[in-house]
């Protein structure tokens, strides 16, 4: 056996695997360079999505001729003057090993002036490095990366499509200038301005974002103790959910992270208050001291170690606990005990001629009477029984011909009859588009995605189209799902189709979009129901195969039997 050394274009190479995957790697390095160097403005420019070129200017601080050919030799960095603080980083970069690792794979070119100075220029191409030349140029750094993974074609077998790749870039870019509101941020991707932030508040910036309706619905959050664990952001309430945990943005030391501890942690702050499957936006910082921190666990410095994860941990959980209220996580609970009357409210049935059946009182629970006169005998073909009561607002109390209690969660129930009927109606090739009266304009962003989708969509009744950057137009929707709100559908949708990506089969993408459907076209927890409501949902539960759970695999409804009566009441 013989160990050599690798040659150092190899050895680039790999380290470049690491560091470089696809574009948005790439421009998060050079963005992090930028911030680095303490810009105050800079502008991306990306073509085919970044593959074939990413490009940003900043007006950071710039190097001399000297340093600008340092910057590309692998571990030369400016930001670790001693190897102690390698445990305390307060810089974005301290490996040294982007600009090599980019310059192995791809044609770079950098030009950098410092304001005091004359303009410089040096390539690296597949690892080949040029002399550094004069040149004119203002002061900070331009950065060009052209024809990513030019020198390694088999890397480039795992890029996804342009628009793909531009999307995660886009999300990288936005992800950073979250962390950073001082700083503007400009971006233009194949020629059109895709993005154009001024150095603002963070509120600013949380609500040009993340969006006018979280910011105005979000609740402030503040823990933590000065100089140990500083905690601030905002978090979106109970009802400000998506379908996935896309726009949950974890900044810790300014640096944008995704770390499971956190998101485990908004997860337990939101368990009672949240339906599940559901994803609570959120943007939240973390200031805590370098020291405590260990970045360097994590090739892109995507996830990091606390030190304290428990201390960590339990102060994200009470801070956004605190913030969401006290007692919110109540109405989640089922007790088994008396609950006392106020709990149970009886359906009034909408009085003559005026049809506002919401509106009027439920009549309060108030002795342990029967609780309905028995009526006609229901046919035994009528499993779930006869309505008698709406719980919460929420659940549908029925008593089944042989006596058991039924208790059905609306919602779940009625979303899984119309994904169902959505499936079917789609076998058959028949699915009725509702058209609007106008056609609804949603900005959102992922449009270009969901625009493309288009021809998918209109298959299952939803017809739209691109409508200039960042927006689409609805026409149409599934006649099934009655009216709801486009926005937070089409949100949600753009998210399950970007996660669900392309390479999914177009069968479980429009499976995956119809379950979205459905959830958006049903009753909502909450709604008041007339009997005559209950009865029909349970009805078109018992001709509704696989009405048992509903799309999410929750239980639709509960049976309680007479033998589990006894045992609860310990008569067994
Ligand atoms: N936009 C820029 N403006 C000024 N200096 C820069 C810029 N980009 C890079 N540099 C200089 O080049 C050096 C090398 O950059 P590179 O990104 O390769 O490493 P790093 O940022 O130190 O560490 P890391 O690999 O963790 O990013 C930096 O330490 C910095 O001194
Ligand atoms: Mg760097």
């Amino acid at each position: 056996m013989v160990i050599r050394l690798l040659p150092e274009t190899t050895a680039n190479r790999i380290a470049a695997g690491e560091v470089v995957e696809r574009p948005a790697a790439v421009l998060k390095e050079l963005l992090e360079n930028a911030l680095d160097a303490g810009a105050k403005q800079i502008r991306v420019t990306l073509e085919q999505g970044g593959i074939g070129r990413v490009l940003v200017e900043d007006d950071g601080t710039g190097m001399g001729a000297e340093d600008l050919a340092l910057a590309v030799e692998r571990h030369a960095t400016s930001k670790l003057p001693e190897e102690a603080m390698l445990f305390a980083i307060g810089t974005l970069g301290f490996r040294g090993e982007a600009l090599p690792s980019i310059g192995a794979v791809a044609r770079l070119s950098i030009t950098s002036r410092q304001r005091e100075g004359e303009a410089h220029r040096i390539t690296v191409e597949g690892g080949r490095k040029s002399a550094v030349q004069p040149t004119s140029g203002a002061p900070g750094t331009r950065v060009e990366v052209n024809d990513l993974f030019f020198a390694t074609p088999a890397r480039r077998k795992f890029l996804r499509t342009a628009r793909g790749e531009g999307d995660a870039a886009m999300d990288t870019l936005r992800r950073l200038a979250l962390a950073w509101p001082e700083v503007g941020f400009e971006a233009i991707l194949d020629g059109r301005t895709q993005l154009s932030l001024a150095p603002a508040t963070r509120e600013t910036r949380i609500r040009d974002l993340l969006g006018e309706d979280f910011a105005a619905a979000a609740l402030p959050i503040q823990g933590g103790a000065p100089g140990v664990l500083e905690l601030t952001g905002l978090a979106g309430g109970p009802a400000f959910t998506r379908a996935t945990a896309m726009e949950q943005h974890l900044v810790v030391n300014r640096r944008p992270v995704r770390d499971p501890l956190l998101r485990a942690a908004l997860r337990v702050a939101y368990r009672e208050v949240m339906t599940p499957g559901r994803h609570p936006v959120a943007a939240i910082f973390l200031e805590i001291p370098p020291a405590e921190v260990d970045v360097n666990v994590h090739p892109m410095k995507t996830e990091l170690r606390f030190r304290d994860a428990a201390g960590v941990r339990g102060a994200v959980i009470s801070a956004l606990r605190r913030a969401l209220g006290h007692g919110v996580g109540q109405a989640g609970h089922m007790s088994l005990g008396y609950a006392g009357p106020a709990r149970l409210s009886f359906p009034t049935p909408p009085r003559p001629h005026t049809g506002f059946a919401e509106a009027a009182l439920p009549l309060a629970f108030s002795a342990p009477a029967p609780l309905a006169a028995p009526q006609a005998t229901l046919a035994a073909d009528h499993p779930l029984g006869r309505a008698l009561a709406q719980v919460l607002e929420t659940y549908i109390l029925a008593e089944a011909p042989d006596g058991a209690l039924i208790l059905v969660d609306q919602h779940a129930a009625h979303e899984r009859l119309t994904h169902e009927r959505l499936s079917e109606e789609m076998r058959a090739g028949a699915v009725r588009a509702q058209p609007l009266l106008i056609p609804a304009v949603v900005e959102l962003p992922r449009a270009a995605q969901l625009a493309e989708a288009a021809p998918e969509l209109a298959k299952l009744g939803l017809e739209l189209e691109g409508f200039g950057p960042g927006a689409v137009i609805v026409r149409a929707l599934p006649a099934l799902l009655g009216a709801p709100d486009p926005a937070p559908l089409l949100r949600d949708l753009a998210e399950e189709l970007a996660e669900s990506g392309e390479g999914v089969a177009l069968a479980t993408r429009l499976d995956a979009a119809i379950a979205r459907l459905a959830c958006h076209g049903s009753i909502r927890a909450g709604r008041r129901l007339t009997p005559a409501e209950m009865d029909a949902l349970l009805r078109a539960m018992e001709r509704t195969p696989r009405a048992a759970t509903c799309s999410h695999g929750r239980p639709t409804y509960l049976r309680l039997g007479a033998s589990e009566f006894a045992r609860l009441f310990g008569r067994s």
